[in-house]
This record gives structure tokens, C-alpha cells and sequence, in this order.
């Protein structure tokens, strides 16, 4: 049963054909249509693909030095401090410091309840996560931002096919970010994608993903007509296209990655059918059948949980470790994922930063005991069904 996927359509594939035989690959006609139907999809007004779904995360943050937000003066990004850890990484790589706040437990997400703490006059948003498709409590971290009027930016790199309170994504923040590495609904192979309904925001990510270039007309920026001139490249003396605004990345997407996105979309209601079924499937079985062991993540009546997979925490004291359950499903041909850890205490590279193992004990007990398995287009009941007789099978070896 393995972890991940990726739909690649015939009419990807025959897309890749035409534009390897047109050579013209890097980012051009396709990633804008790409563009246009993900950002129609999810009713935002402007989608900005990039290289992956941490350099959407690095991209979106970097758009906050242009809202008077000083490169020099060291601010600072409210994270969770669970998620996987691009998005800790991306913090830093966007040159703001992360302030680490613990989650809960039942919900995966950033304590609403403890960002107030932590907001300071250096504070320039709060990036909360979707973890594995549940929502974090975007109502609360709005009300939140705009007391203290900071930005706030969705890390929803899994939260495709999330709903809550018929709210659309970039409804409550500034920017949505989103993965589209294979193991996720919306999959170009690699690459991610920044949502925004700012225009100004949009501009801004255009010139970031191509190393902060001034001009983002399509002409310099997109390779879509052949020999096409910008009528503004010379008329203030030096070359446009070459001026440098702000410090960039280089982080576009390009064609074949954008038809292969193009055939997912097309198939997204179908995906995500299958994804959703699987996933309600194994939520009831293991309620039914595993709840004395496991936890699993709260749902409340008006939401939808995105899914992106099936995770599950053990309870204290059930008598096996989380190694021994991941060993005998790899073992079983089942792919597990641990369900991340505590970036600033469980992650060696964060440690500079200088927090201690203790100081956010919900994100370290999910870091030490959560497992997550896929629920993906390309599991059939029959994978299901395994799955579940073969947890069986490990309890009743390990339950005395
Ligand atoms: C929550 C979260 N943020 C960011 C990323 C980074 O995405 P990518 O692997 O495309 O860089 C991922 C990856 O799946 C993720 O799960």
C-alpha cells in the first residue's frame, strides 16, 4: 500500500510530446493556464506557480518586505511548532526569525489560544498550517492579525479538498500557499503554488520567482510568443528586464510540470472522490475497531477535512512503541510517515535557535507517536481492507 501517487493523464502526456518537440519548455503558455484554472478552481483571483510548496511558503513571506516590513530588523513569523519542516525552513530561508508555538493535539493545528502571547512589535504574521487537511482555526488568527495588524499566510500545501464554514482559501489570510509535489491531490511532479486575491501581492510573486525582476510583463517574464519585444524594456535608458527591484529566488515552474498539473486538475473531482472515500473508510474503521489505541483528529459538523491522508496518534501506556506498529506495516508493504515532529525541539537543524525538548509537549508527543498512511486516488477497498487486517493482526500479537 504504498504512501503517495501521481495522475499523469493521456492528454499530459501528449501535451509533454508537443512542447518537447516545440523546445520551448521553461515557464511559459502552459503554467499560465496552469495558473488560471488552479486559481479558478479554488476561487481565488491570482495563482503564482513556483519551484515546490516551500519556496511558496519562502515567496509569499519575502512579499512582506515590500508592506514595509525592513529586511534588516529581524523580524519575526508565529509558526506551529509541528508541521513538516519546510515550513519552518522556509522561514528561515525568507530571512525572518520563526516563533514556535505549540499545537493541539485533537486538531493537529497552532493553539489559537497561545499566538497572542507571542505577538510582539517585531511580529510580521502568523503562518498557520492545515495540517494533513484540517483546518486551523482561521477565524480566531483573523481576528487576531487585524488586532495587531499583522499578515497572516495559509500553509495549505495539504489541505486540498479542505472546507470550513463554505470559506475559500486567501479568504481570511493574505496568501495561501500549496504543494504540488506527487503525493498531493493537485500534483505537477514538483512544484507549488502561491494563492493570493491581491493583485499587488500576485505582481510582486511574479518578479520573486524569477530573481526579483522589475519588469513581469509577459513578454520578459513568460516565454510565450516567440520573439516577443517589451515595449517599456528601454524606455528609461537601461534594460528593464534586467533591473533587479528585490532580493528574488529563482523558482518557476515549467511547461511539462504545468501539463502534467494541467491533467490533474482535469481529473481533481474524480480524485478527490476517490481520496474522500478512502479516507472516511478508515477513519470509521479504526473508530470502531482501534479507538482504545488511537487517536484521530476531531471533526466538527461544519468542516471537511482535506484528504490528504489518514493520520493517527497512540494513546499513552498501549503497551507497543510507535517503531514496533511502522516496522510490521513497512514490513507488510504498508508506507507509513511519521506525522512530522516539533521543528525547534525534535529537528536538529532548528536547534540553534535555542529551545529545549519540553517546551511544546503536544508537538513532541505527535512528533514521537504519530504515524500517517495515504488515501490516495490509487488505493482501492482491497488496500483498505489489508490495511485494517493487517493493524489487526499487529494488535493481537502485541495486546496481552
Ligand atoms: C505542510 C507542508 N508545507 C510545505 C511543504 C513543502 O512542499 P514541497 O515538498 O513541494 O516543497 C509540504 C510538503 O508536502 C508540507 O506538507
Amino acid at each position: 500500500m504504498p504512501f503517495g501517487t501521481i495522475t499523469i493523464t493521456d492528454k499530459a502526456k501528449r501535451l509533454i510530446a508537443e512542447i518537447l518537440a516545440s523546445s520551448r519548455i521553461s515557464n511559459g503558455k502552459y503554467v499560465r493556464e496552469f495558473e488560471q484554472r488552479f486559481a479558478s478552481l479554488f476561487n481565488v483571483a491570482h495563482a503564482v506557480a513556483v519551484s515546490s510548496g516551500g519556496d511558496a511558503v519562502a515567496l509569499a513571506l519575502s512579499v512582506l518586505y515590500d508592506q514595509e516590513i525592513d529586511r534588516g530588523l529581524g523580524y519575526e513569523i508565529i509558526v506551529p511548532a509541528l508541521s513538516f519542516v519546510a515550513t519552518g525552513n522556509a522561514v528561515l530561508q525568507a530571512g525572518f526569525t520563526p516563533v514556535f508555538v505549540d499545537i493541539e493535539r485533537e486538531t493537529l493545528n497552532i493553539n489559537p489560544s497561545l499566538i497572542e502571547d507571542v505577538i510582539t512589535a517585531r511580529t510580521a504574521a502568523v503562518l498557520p498550517v492545515h495540517l494533513i487537511g484540517k483546518s486551523a482555526d482561521m477565524e480566531a488568527i483573523a481576528c487576531l492579525a487585524n488586532k495587531y495588524d499583522v499578515a497572516v499566510i495559509e500553509d495549505a500545501a495539504e489541505a486540498y479538498g479542505m472546507g470550513y464554514k463554505e470559506r475559500h482559501f486567501a479568504e481570511l489570510s493574505h496568501m495561501a500557499t500549496f504543494s504540488t509535489y506527487i503525493a498531493h491531490a493537485v500534483s505537477t511532479g514538483e512544484g507549488g503554488v502561491v494563492a493570493t486575491n491581491n493583485q499587488c501581492y500576485a505582481e510582486i510573486l511574479r518578479s520573486l520567482r524569477s530573481h526579483g525582476r522589475a519588469c513581469i510583463c509577459e513578454s520578459c517574464m513568460l516565454n510565450t510568443q516567440e520573439g516577443a519585444y517589451c515595449q517599456k524594456r528601454f524606455a528609461q535608458g537601461s534594460d528593464k528586464r534586467f533591473v533587479s527591484e528585490r532580493i528574488g529566488f529563482s523558482s518557476k515552474m515549467n511547461e511539462l510540470e504545468a501539463a502534467i498539473g494541467l491533467g490533474s486538475l482535469d481529473e481533481y473531482s474524480e480524485i478527490m472522490a476517490q481520496r474522500y472515500r478512502n479516507l472516511a473508510y478508515l477513519k470509521d474503521e479504526f473508530r470502531k475497531r482501534f479507538g482504545s489505541y488511537f487517536c484521530i483528529i476531531k471533526q466538527s459538523s461544519d468542516e471537511v477535512i482535506g484528504p490528504h491522508a489518514f493520520p493517527f496518534i497512540l494513546k499513552e501506556d498501549v503497551g507497543f512503541t510507535r517503531t514496533q506498529l511502522m516496522q510490521y506495516l513497512e514490513q507488510n508493504s504498508i508506507e507509513t510517515r511519521t506525522l512530522f515532529a516539533s521543528m525547534p525541539t525534535q529537528c536538529a537543524g532548528f536547534e540553534f535557535l535555542g529551545y529545549e525538548l519540553g517546551d511544546f509537549p503536544e508537538a513532541e508527543y505527535v512528533g514521537e507517536n504519530g504515524i500517517h498512511v495515504g488515501v490516495h486516488q490509487d488505493l482501492t477497498m482491497e488496500h483498505l481492507d489489508y490495511f485494517i487486517e493487517v493493524m489487526k493482526k499487529f494488535l493481537e500479537e502485541h495486546i496481552r
